[in-house]
């Protein structure tokens, strides 16, 4: 596995970039790249036998669509074709998006489209849907390569299905090494939770996977004005069914069990609860680790994961008055980001009931999003067999994807 550091501010990065443009154009192998959000792991969308390569690399069902990454405009309208060019000699792309496509290109925005008659996308791309999604990222690496490759990307986010996405290089060798070739090392994403997917076909249009870009952001757009979500969170059962398929798929889940802490869900007399009732369960598991529960309980975690936003009540999620923490030490985690606070666990007797690993997301919003997924995969990497996350107000900005990915690590559906 070859991985390429590239700074972007490099003189020859398009000297760098031009071998795995090459790669894309004319083998099958896969290439994973950075964007904004998280790692891509892109083909060429118009050849099948590149896009297979994708599937076979990340073990994805075949039936999830992948996402197209253009350079820009023209290379947009050229993939829509001449027959959906209207009589100005204008492509056909429906006037909903124009505003959209201002304000939030290049970036953290997927837009789904009619796939053309006839379609230059390998039909793997789409699965069997009659859309496709499509962005322009705006990390510059990824809109160098794309360019270079002089061919519309297929990329989903670089990591093996069910795991959290990648939001480093490192990530991605840790997924795929041996199932790809090459990584173009372009260090962490800015962004740090993959693009806001919506659809501007629908009346009104919808927001079916909330990302880099929300609600109120799309909301001042003209003719988005009504725009909904039409993705399904955890605490919202029983709102509109999931219509982006990636959703029936476990997604983003570590190794270990997540355990998340919604304020707003005020059922627990401390005021916060887990999520559901298995994150109920497994809480009052730990719990029991201060000697009072049943000693028949079995599997009391003896590794801990704490992931921190400021806004966690200590006394809710471990108790802290029944588990103490010492002999702390901090330790720099190898990712950006973040800081690892590692200690033993003792319950109320003294008792060295396991060992605990702290990290600290802090309180904003932006912040908490691009360090989420590294966190996950720091704490997986210490073998912890529960991890408990302090979830956010998801009311604005990127803390509604924030927490649609935490819901999704925290359920329990596996694959
Ligand atoms: O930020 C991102 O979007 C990253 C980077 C690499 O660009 N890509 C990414 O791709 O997250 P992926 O494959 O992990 O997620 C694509 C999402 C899935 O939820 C999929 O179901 C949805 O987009 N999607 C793609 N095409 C669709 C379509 N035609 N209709 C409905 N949903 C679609
Ligand atoms: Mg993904």
């Amino acid at each position: 596995l070859r991985r390429w550091h590239i700074r972007p501010e490099a003189q020859d990065v398009i000297a760098i970039l031009q071998p795995a443009a090459e790669c894309l154009r004319t083998k099958d192998t896969p290439v994973a790249f950075p964007t904004e959000t998280v790692y891509g792991l892109g083909a060429d969308a118009t050849r099948s036998g590149s896009v297979r390569g994708i599937y076979s690399a990340k073990g994805r069902p075949s039936d999830n669509p992948l996402i197209v990454h253009v350079a820009d405009l023209d290379m947009l309208r050229h993939l829509l074709g001449p027959d959906n060019h209207d009589d100005d000699g204008e492509n056909c792309i429906p006037a909903r998006y124009l505003s959209v496509i201002e304000k939030f290109w290049p970036g953290p925005l997927t837009i789904l489209l009619p796939i053309p008659e006839p379609s230059p996308l390998a039909p793997e791309v789409t699965a069997g849907l009659r859309t496709f999604g499509v962005r322009m990222p705006s990390s510059a690496l990824a809109l160098t390569l794309i360019k270079l490759a002089g061919v519309p990307l297929a990329a989903p986010s670089a990591n093996a299905s069910t795991k959290p996405s990648p939001t480093s290089a490192q990530h991605v060798k840790d997924d795929l090494e041996g199932r790809i070739e090459l990584i173009l090392d372009g260090g962490a994403c800015d962004v740090g939770v993959e693009s806001t997917v919506v659809d501007g076909l629908n009346e009104p249009p919808v927001v079916l996977r909330p990302g880099g870009i929300s609600l109120e952001e799309l909301r001042g757009c003209r003719g988005w004005e009504n725009v909904v979500k039409a993705y399904k969170d955890q605490s919202e059962e029983g709102q509109t069914a999931p219509r982006a398929p990636g959703m029936k798929y476990k997604h983003y889940s570590p190794r270990a069990r997540v355990v998340l802490y919604e304020s707003k869900c005020m059922l627990g007399q401390d005021g916060l609860v887990a999520a559901d009732a298995d994150a109920a369960a497994a809480a009052a598991t730990t719990t029991s680790v201060n000697g009072d529960g049943p000693s028949t309980n079995v599997g009391l975690p003896k590794r801990v994961g704490v992931i921190r936003t400021r806004r966690w009540k200590p006394a809710a999620g471990l108790r802290c008055d029944d588990l103490r923490v010492t002999e702390n030490q901090d330790e720099e985690v190898a990712e950006p980001l973040l800081r690892l606070h590692t200690g033993r666990l003792r319950n109320r007797e003294g008792d060295d009931v396991g060992e605990l690993f702290d990290l600290d997301l802090g309180e904003d919003a932006k912040g908490i999003a691009q360090g989420l997924f590294s966190a996950l995969r720091a704490l997986d990497r210490r073998q912890v067999d529960i991890i408990f996350v302090d979830g956010i107000d998801d009311e604005l900005d990127i803390a509604a994807a924030v927490m649609n990915r935490l819901r999704k690590a925290a359920s329990d559906i596996r694959a």
